[in-house]
């Protein structure tokens, strides 16, 4: 089954066909920007064009950066907080006229990981991240999504982990890949204790350079890179549309 994935990000907003039965993407990927603020009106016109481009009238399948149930977002961390209580996937049928379903971003990304990447065959607890704007988190149990873990806001040291430890503060802050390292062993050592995970998989942007800070951790459990690097949100927000 052919499925349009989209993945929307703090910094664009990209989709692709995907062959839903090898999560293999049958087009390039199309990206536009993320219009500045992420207010909801400018985000659905950007996701129309990005459908436009591909001339699709099939089904839809979206991450987005927020929880969601039953396609209504609850919160707005790096996006406009006109978001919450937003019908996201009645505004995607909407400016697209495709039959939709929305995830969160992370948990998208988790899904493509356990079917087609780094938790291929885990049976275990696994705990997916995506590090970037946000941190995105998703959690497994036997191969089951438990969705919307939202474990980037949790409290460590005093501070709420998402700003300290995201991608996007070792870019600001110039961190060293050694110091940002460091950083993040904390906050991985704190989600270790909180969900004793047999498995963590690192995804995200920062993931392509995991050689440069997988020297700084130091933690019980095995951590791997994610195998799908920028694809997976896309490629899991279109296995969510087939209902898997
Ligand atoms: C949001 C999550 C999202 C993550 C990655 C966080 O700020 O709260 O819902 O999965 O960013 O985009």
């Amino acid at each position: 089954m052919h499925v349009l994935g989209l993945d929307i990000g703090g910094t664009g907003i990209k989709g692709a066909l995907v062959e839903t039965g090898t999560g293999v993407l049958i087009t390039e990927r199309f990206r536009l920007r993320t219009p500045e603020k992420a207010e909801p009106g400018p985000v659905m016109e950007t996701i129309r064009k990005v459908v436009e481009h591909f001339a699709w009238n099939g089904s839809v399948g979206c991450g987005f950066p927020a929880v969601i149930k039953h396609g209504v977002a609850y919160t707005a961390a790096n996006i406009s907080d006109r978001w919450i209580g937003f019908d996201v996937r009645q505004a995607l049928v909407d400016a697209t006229g495709c039959p939709a379903t929305v995830i969160n971003d992370a948990d998208a990304a988790g899904i493509a990981e356990m079917r087609f990447g780094a938790g291929m065959g885990e049976a275990g607890t696994v705990l997916v991240l995506t590090l970037g704007t946000g941190i995105g988190t998703a959690l497994f149990v036997r191969g089951q999504l438990v969705p919307n873990m939202e474990l980037g806001h949790i409290e460590v040291n005093g501070r709420e982990a998402e700003p300290w430890t995201a991608d996007i503060a070792r870019k600001r802050e110039r961190l060293s890949w050694k110091k940002w390292g460091r950083r993040l062993n904390i906050y991985l050592q704190a989600l270790e204790r909180l969900v004793s995970p047999d498995l963590i998989i690192i995804g995200g942007g920062a993931s392509r350079e995991h050689e440069k800070f997988f020297p700084c951790l130091d933690l019980e459990t095995r951590v791997v890179p994610a195998a799908m690097l920028n694809e997976a949100g896309i490629i899991g927000a279109a296995l969510a549309a087939t209902g898997l």
